[in-house]
């Protein structure tokens, strides 16, 4: 349709069915035809099947959604179709590494792929919208979402953000939705849902960036976030919608709720009832009311009354069937096909490039000369992800997560055997997480923990996989201690008693505590929560088919008592190198300030030397460039590839800045003896951030360039700009 022929839409419904747009619920409610009792009452679902909804949320599958879409237009006094909404976090049925372990690639490619076959799978399901990336910079493992964001780092998330809009968006036939708008990954004690206190030099100079390069790549939805900001709510907050994300992001798309939070700005305590909250919530620019009541009961009466200028009504009505023109819904409402589904769900290329994405996923933490495994080796596989499936993201509703490969799986079908022990449960009794999810507990675990030590004897070396349980993190899934196990630590105990070559695999949605992990393992790879191909993906590596390639894309502390705990923090008045200096200076007395694994941390099976940083000049005017170069040296023994880092240091400005910035990345593959030099341009507006004034801009000065392959590394040279 032309926007003339949408605005003549527009000018023919009547008020209700344009507030009908603006409301979303879930679809079970239609379908069921059940009343629902919402947080603020009870809906009916009589207004629904007159046409008084716009979208849908959390229904897949082809056949299902296109006979409720055909009813749904059949009814609707304008035939207008519904948008179908879903969240494909890490795959539909394909599963790929959650998006921390995504983070960890390095790889807008990796990231991309990824992205595009979610959308590929779930278009087959006959789905519009994903409620992905989800951008939240995340500086606090307690907090469960952090295996939703791609991590830490502004500049890696803003890189890994667009590269998901592009992948989701890229056919024409998928809406990205962005989330959570705004800073929820800073909830105070990392506590889900918690309230957020950030300066906002901090909100606009590191938790904005990524949602407004994704808003900035074309990105056609945003979502509300749950928490409020310096004590506004952000579904009501105004400022924040309209001036920050609508003006200055220049975000003209279609802004979503959270689920509920509309009428949750009731118990946040900046609405009386209902009918105000929705008044905050139309007034901020919030245009689809996600599943809470508020727009529904509400907004028809609020214009009638003259409290709501029909305006906002119409301009959000306009921005939602713009969007419902632009995926082309009322030439075909009807995406994918059950063929479709077949065609492409859990398909043979899907699963090759999940296998791919989780290997190069992984990260290496410590390696003392047990990996890559022999095929002529005696190894035991011991403990509870050694045979597990659940290997999937929280955010994956898998029918069969028997088809995702396990370690015991993917070692048989590489090497023909797979001797195996499963040593304990993932939790302890009694042991809680953010949804029920039953573990099987058919065995004593002293009989559990028996026959895996004595398998532990005859072995040449022991895979140790240890883990969190995947509903241990997720939405609703915070942590005061972020530990593994009772149940798993006393099992690597007793392993480590009678054989010392353990490596250990670690499962898991956050960075844990690896305390014990350490000290008692020769060799740690990280693999997260690495999806359907896992198991297949960490064969690979463990008999060195595929070599770690990834690096932290968040701190591993070494305890809970360290977090927020990131890379690019600040010197302080009295900085403590060492991290352990006691007196007066900056740190603890019981702990290093210096975490377990630095951000950007990633060990390889060959080693990797960096010439010393040169640069193309030593002063740079604001409208030059400036190249920086290392010359990067496989010295090992394996073909392999290095994730080169370049950050930058603002010596000195008129606030404190943060002792590195990542600000560049490149892959290279090299082979044994090869070498390769690798450059980054440097232009200024590399160099701004939010001064005395908050202007953003740069300041004249010196600067450091640092090229190396891990945020810790030292490798610098410093240039001025004039
Ligand atoms: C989450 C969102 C999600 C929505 C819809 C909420 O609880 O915070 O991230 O997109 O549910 O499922």
């Amino acid at each position: 349709m032309t926007v003339k022929e949408l605005e003549k839409l527009l000018s023919e419904m009547s008020l209700e069915e344009k507030v009908g747009q603006m409301v979303q619920r879930v679809a079970s409610e239609m379908v069921s035809g059940a009343i629902v009792t919402g947080p603020e009452g009870i809906v009916e679902p009589k207004k629904m099947s007159l046409g008084l909804i716009g979208s849908i949320l959390n229904t897949r599958g082809a056949a299902t959604i296109h006979d409720l879409q055909k009813e749904f237009i059949e009814k609707h006094p304008h035939h207008i179709p519904l948008l179908t909404m879903y969240d494909v976090i890490n795959g539909m049925e394909t599963i790929f590494p959650i998006p921390l372990a995504q983070g960890c690639t390095f790889s807008p490619e990796t990231v991309e792929d990824c992205a595009a076959m979610a959308r590929d799978e779930a278009a087959a399901e006959g789905l519009h919208v994903n409620f992905s990336p989800m951008l939240d910079l995340v500086r606090d493992p307690r907090w469960g979402r952090v295996m939703e964001s791609t991590g830490e780092d502004p500049w890696l998330n803003a890189q890994l953000g667009k590269a998901m809009v592009r992948g989701y968006q890229k056919k024409g036939n998928m809406a990205a939705c962005l989330k959570h708008f705004a800073g929820y990954g800073a909830p105070e004690g990392g506590r889900d849902y918690e309230n957020v206190e950030l300066s906002e030099r901090t909100f606009r100079e590191d938790y904005l960036p990524a949602y407004a390069a994704a808003v900035k790549e074309g990105c056609a939805m945003v979502m509300t976030s749950f928490n409020s900001w310096n004590r506004i709510p952000s579904t009501g907050n105004r400022w924040l919608m309209r001036k920050v994300l609508r003006q200055e992001m220049g975000f003209d798309g279609v802004l979503i709720s959270d689920f509920a939070a509309i009428d949750e700005l009731i118990r946040h305590g900046i609405a009386e009832d209902s009918r105000e909250a929705a008044k905050l919530a139309i007034e901020a620019g919030v245009d689809i009311d996600m599943q809470s009541n508020a727009y529904m009961n509400n907004l028809v009466d609020l214009v009638r009354s003259g409290e709501v200028d029909e305006k906002l009504v119409d301009e959000a009505v306009m921005r939602i069937l713009k969007l419902k023109n632009d995926l082309g819904l009322f030439e075909n409402p009807y995406n994918g096909s059950p063929e479709d589904e077949k065609r492409l769900l859990l398909c043979e290329e899907h699963r090759k490039k999940v296998r791919v994405a989780a290997a190069s996923s992984f990260v290496l933490l410590k390696n003392e000369g047990l990996l890559p495994l022999k095929k002529e080796e005696k190894v035991a596989f011991i403990g509870p992800y050694a045979d597990n499936c659940n290997i999937h993201g929280s955010w994956t509703y898998l029918e069969h997560p028997e088809n995702n490969v396990t370690i015991k799986q993917g070692v048989e079908r590489k090497i023909g055997t797979c001797t195996y022990a499963k040593g304990a449960y993932v939790l302890d009794e009694g042991q809680k997480t953010r949804m029920y999810d039953p573990e099987e507990r058919a065995v004593l675990e002293e009989e559990l923990l028996r026959e895996a030590v004595e398998l532990a004897k005859t072995a040449d070396k022991v895979v140790l996989c240890l883990g969190e349980h995947r509903h241990q993190t997720g939405e609703g899934g915070s942590r005061a201690s972020i530990t593994l196990s009772k149940g798993q630590l006393r099992l690597m105990q007793q392993v480590a008693e009678v054989n010392k070559n353990i490596v250990t695999v670690v499962f898991s949605g956050r960075p844990v505590e690896l305390g014990q992990v350490q000290a008692q393992s020769q060799s740690i790879l990280m693999a997260w929560m690495p999806g359907t191909e896992g198991g297949n993906a960490l064969a690979d590596v463990l008999y060195g088919d595929a070599v770690p390639q990834g690096k932290l894309s968040m701190t591993i502390p070494r305890s809970v008592g360290q977090v927020p705990i990131y890379y690019n923090c600040f010197n302080t008045g009295r900085p403590n190198p060492t991290g352990d200096r006691v007196g007066f200076i900056h740190g603890y007395i019981d702990e290093s300030t210096k975490p377990l694994y630095p951000f950007g941390y990633g060990l390889s099976y060959t080693t990797f030397d960096y010439s010393p940083v040169t640069l193309s000049k030593t002063r740079m005017g604001k409208r030059e460039t400036l190249e920086a170069t290392a010359t990067v040296k496989n010295t090992g023994s394996y073909g392999a590839t290095e994730t080169v880092q370049m950050y930058l240091q603002d010596v000195k400005g008129s606030v404190i800045r943060p002792l590195k910035m990542l600000r560049g990345v490149q892959k290279v593959f090299l082979r044994p003896g090869q070498s390769r030099e690798v450059s980054f341009q440097i232009t200024e507006d590399m160099l701004r951030f939010y001064n005395a004034d908050m202007i953003y801009t740069s300041e004249q000065g010196m600067f450091r360039v640092y090229i190396g392959g891990s945020s810790d590394t030292e490798n610098a040279a410093t240039f001025t700009l004039e």
